[in-house]
């Protein structure tokens, strides 16, 4: 496709796992795509239905009433057969068909990927991260993080009023895929005993054991442990912990939880300002852009670029952590 055409007509998909604010943003889309003078499709079912030429024409009225509802309703999916070069042949040709001059993909990394891809074969992208994780490195923040964060802490409130009656040791696994953003700052929000991610290598009895047999000699009655999904697992540890020390242990797994309801304030405004953000982009022709938040600005980097950057948990940060929870 000519990445000199004239912008005409904007498709928008949400790929990968949903979050909370993913409706947010594509009402964003359409509506300051229509007052921008672009029509908008839906696309349905991520890069899949995007191969499919599963599109919906969008209006300001159909994305009424979506702003403060979780999941997307464009509906998501990881697409095997696009990760191919036969399946991204077929995007390109469908988005011809349909004249889609430029896609807009919600998503996390593998979304961007995907995207890549895309612009490589000749259809502009935009992408604008949203993910529970945080974990895209151009940006300090991904849509349906603040929300995930909130459930959890909930969550975890009230495990620990159960924890506290039974004197027991309450360990909570929490999602993030490979990255400790959610256990980490949900840990320090609930005040954990013990907080596991996988950016900085613990040794279990250090780390684990005398930490809550120290706990306990201060006079500690009830833990709580909370472990990211990609540091280890809440049964083998809460198993190890009971073995071990003696103290009754109970492992909860929050799961798929932490990707539904209705998206906090935070999220609902990054996600408009980002979805906006993407419209001006359009406008002025930045494609092949990523979307992030930097430093407390919405702003937008070229695609390649934004997927060679890296960011972690700096040791420091995970050492503040242990210092609140004597
Ligand atoms: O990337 C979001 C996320 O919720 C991760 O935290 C988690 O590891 C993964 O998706 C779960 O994926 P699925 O929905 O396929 O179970």
């Amino acid at each position: 496709m000519d990445q000199t055409v004239k912008i005409r007509n904007i498709g928008v998909l949400t790929s990968g796992g949903d979050a909370p604010g993913m409706n947010a943003v594509i009402r964003a889309v359409v509506r300051a795509g229509i007052n921008s003078g672009y029509r908008v499709y839906g696309v349905r079912r991520g890069y899949h239905g995007l191969w499919r030429g599963d599109y919906e024409e969008l209006n300001s009225r159909s994305v009424s009433e979506t702003l403060q509802r979780g999941g997307t309703f464009l509906m998501t999916a990881r697409s095997k057969t696009f990760n191919s070069p036969e399946g991204v042949a077929k995007a390109v040709e469908m988005c011809k068909i349909f004249d889609i001059n430029v896609v807009i993909a919600i998503g996390g990394d593998g979304t961007y990927r995907g995207a890549l891809d895309l612009s490589r074969a000749g259809v502009p992208v935009i992408g604008i991260p949203g993910t529970i994780d945080n974990d895209i490195a151009c940006t300090d923040y991904t849509i349906g993080y603040d929300t995930a964060m909130n459930t959890a802490m909930e969550c975890i409130d009230k495990l620990r009023d159960t924890a506290s009656s039974h004197e027991r040791c309450s360990v909570i696994e929490v999602m993030g895929r490979k990255a400790g953003y959610i256990a980490l700052n949900v840990g320090i929000a609930t005040g954990a005993e013990v907080i596991l991610i996988p950016e900085v290598p613990y040794d279990f009895d250090r780390d684990v054991i005398k930490v809550l047999l120290e706990g306990r000699n201060r006079g500690k009655r009830h833990y709580i442990v909370v472990v990211a999904e990609g540091a280890g697992s809440a049964m083998d540890i809460s198993q190890r912990i009971e073995t071990i020390t003696g103290i009754e242990s109970r492992p909860t797994i929050l799961g798929h939880l932490q990707r539904g309801g209705s998206p906090t304030l935070r999220d609902r405004l990054m996600a408009s300002l980002m979805g906006s953000h993407a419209i001006d982009c359009i406008k002025e022709g930045r494609l092949n852009s990523i979307i992030a938040y930097k430093h407390g600005e919405v702003i937008d980097i070229p695609i390649e670029e934004a997927l060679q950057m890296t960011k972690t948990i700096t040791i420091e940060e995970f050492e503040n952590a242990k210092r609140l929870s004597m």
